[in-house]
C-alpha cells in the first residue's frame, strides 16, 4: 500500500495552497465581516479549472480524480470555507450530478459553461420540513404534458441568488413516496422563479445562502434529470458524493486552525518559553495532529473508492461525520490555545471555529451520517 501522493497530485495541491494563501487569505476577515460573496475569487478559480475538477474536458472540465479534488478542497479550506463550499457544491452536486445523470443535451447545454465556471450552480432539496427528511419533499413538480409546473419553497440554498442554474427536487406523484420525486433543471430567469431572504448566518458568511420560491415555474420537459420518478435516488447519489467534499472542507477547516494553533504555541511565550515547551499545550497538539490524519485517511479513502467505482456510500458517510467532528474539536483547541488572541478575528481561528458548524449540519446532519453508516453494516 503507497500512501505517498504522486508528483500530479502534489502539484495541485500547491496550487490550491498558493490560491489560497495568495487570493483568498487577504480579505477573507472582511467577506466574512460584510458577509459579502467572493466573486471575483470564484471567477479566478473557475478559469484555474476548480469548478469542475472531475468533469471530462470534452465538458469543458479538468478531467481530474475525487483525490485531487478533496486535496484541493483541504486547502482552500484551510483559509476560506465559504469561497470553498461554492467549489464544492458545483463540483459534487451539480457538475457530477449532470455528468453522471444528465441528458446528452443537458451537458451540452449546462455542464460546459457549469465546469468552465462561466456560471455557477445550485442543488435545491431542503425545505422547512424536509431537511433530513428528504421523501417529504412538499415544493411540487405537476406533469403538464410537454413541461412541469413548480410551486413551492427551498430552504439555506447554497449559492442561492448567486446561481445560474439550479438543480431543483420536487414532488410530482405525492402516492408514489419517493419514486415520485423528480429532479428539474431551472434557470434563474425562468418566470415565476423568485429569491427569498439572505440568511444571517454563525459561519461560512461570505457564501451566498437564500430562500427560493417557485410561483408557477414553468420547466419543459426535457429538463428531467433521468426517467421519471429518479429524482429522490438522483439526490442520494449525488449527495454521497457531496458528502466526500464536505467531509474534505471539514479535514481543511481542522486542519487550517491546526496549523495556526501550531506556529502561535512556538512564538507565544508564558511563563519563561514558548507555550509549545508546556504539556498543557503540547498534549493538545499532538491530539489535534492524530486526529487530523485519522480524519485525512477516511476522506482519502472515500475519494479512492469513487475513484475505483467501488460503492462510497459508507466510506463518505463515515468520513464526513468523522472529519466534521475533528472539525469542531480541533478549531475549539484552537481558539483556546490562542488565549484572548483566539477571540478576537485578525487570527483567524476565531472564523474557522463558527465555520466547523456546518460541515456536521449541511448535506446530512451528523445523525443522518449515523443512519447510512448503522444501515450500511447492518445490511452487510
Ligand atoms: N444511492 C442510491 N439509492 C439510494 C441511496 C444512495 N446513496 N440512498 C437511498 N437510496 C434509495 C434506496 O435504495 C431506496 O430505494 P428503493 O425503495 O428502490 O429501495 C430509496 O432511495 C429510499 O431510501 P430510504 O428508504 O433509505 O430513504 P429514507 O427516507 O429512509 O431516507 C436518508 C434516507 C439517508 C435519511 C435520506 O433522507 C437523507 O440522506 N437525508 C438527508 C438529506 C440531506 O443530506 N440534506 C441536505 C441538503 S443538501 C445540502 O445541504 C447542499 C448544500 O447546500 C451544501
Amino acid at each position: 500500500m503507497d500512501f505517498s501522493l504522486s508528483e500530479e497530485h502534489l502539484m495541485i495541491q500547491q496550487a490550491a495552497r498558493d490560491f489560497a494563501q495568495n487570493q483568498l487569505l487577504p480579505g477573507v476577515i472582511e467577506r466574512d465581516d460584510a458577509q459579502r460573496f467572493p466573486t471575483e475569487e470564484i471567477k479566478k478559480l473557475g478559469a484555474l479549472g476548480f469548478l469542475g475538477m472531475m468533469v471530462d474536458p470534452k465538458y469543458n472540465g479538468s478531467g481530474m480524480d475525487t483525490l485531487s479534488y478533496v486535496i484541493a478542497m483541504e486547502e482552500l479550506s484551510k483559509v476560506d470555507s465559504s469561497a470553498s463550499v461554492v467549489v464544492s457544491v458545483n463540483n459534487s452536486l451539480v457538475c457530477y450530478g449532470l455528468e453522471a445523470y444528465g441528458s446528452d443535451a443537458q451537458k451540452e447545454k449546462y455542464l460546459k459553461r457549469l465546469a468552465s465556471g462561466e456560471i455557477i450552480g445550485a442543488f435545491c432539496l431542503s425545505e422547512p420540513e424536509a431537511g433530513s427528511d428528504a421523501t417529504s419533499q412538499k415544493t411540487t413538480a405537476l406533469d403538464m404534458g410537454d413541461h412541469y409546473i413548480i410551486n413551492g419553497t427551498k430552504n439555506w440554498i447554497t449559492n442561492g441568488s448567486t446561481a445560474s442554474v439550479h438543480l431543483v427536487i420536487a414532488q410530482t406523484d405525492k402516492d408514489k413516496g419517493h419514486k415520485g420525486i423528480n429532479a428539474l433543471i431551472v434557470e434563474k430567469d425562468m418566470p415565476g422563479f423568485e429569491i427569498g431572504p439572505k440568511e444571517n448566518k454563525l459561519g461560512i458568511r461570505g457564501s451566498d445562502t437564500h430562500s427560493l420560491i417557485f410561483n408557477d415555474v414553468k420547466v419543459p420537459k426535457e429538463n428531467r434529470i433521468g426517467e421519471d420518478g429518479f429524482g429522490f435516488k438522483f439526490a442520494m447519489k449525488t449527495l454521497a458524493g457531496g458528502r466526500i467534499g464536505i467531509a474534505a472542507q471539514a479535514l481543511g477547516i481542522a486542519a487550517g486552525a491546526y496549523e495556526l494553533a501550531l506556529k502561535y504555541s512556538k512564538e507565544r511565550k508564558a511563563f519563561g518559553t514558548e507555550i509549545a515547551n508546556h504539556q498543557a499545550i503540547a498534549f493538545k497538539l499532538a491530539d489535534m495532529h492524530t486526529q487530523i490524519e485519522a480524519a485525512r485517511h477516511l476522506v482519502y479513502k472515500a475519494a479512492w473508492e469513487k475513484d475505483n467505482g467501488i460503492n462510497y456510500d459508507l466510506s463518505g458517510a463515515m468520513a464526513k461525520l468523522y472529519a466534521s467532528q475533528v472539525a469542531m474539536d480541533t478549531t475549539v483547541e484552537a481558539v483556546q490555545i490562542h488565549g484572548g488572541n483566539g477571540f478576537v478575528k485578525d487570527y483567524h481561528v476565531e472564523r474557522l471555529m463558527r465555520d466547523a458548524k456546518i460541515t456536521q449540519i449541511y448535506e446530512g446532519t451528523s445523525e443522518i451520517q449515523k443512519i447510512v453508516i448503522s444501515r450500511s453494516i447492518l445490511k452487510s
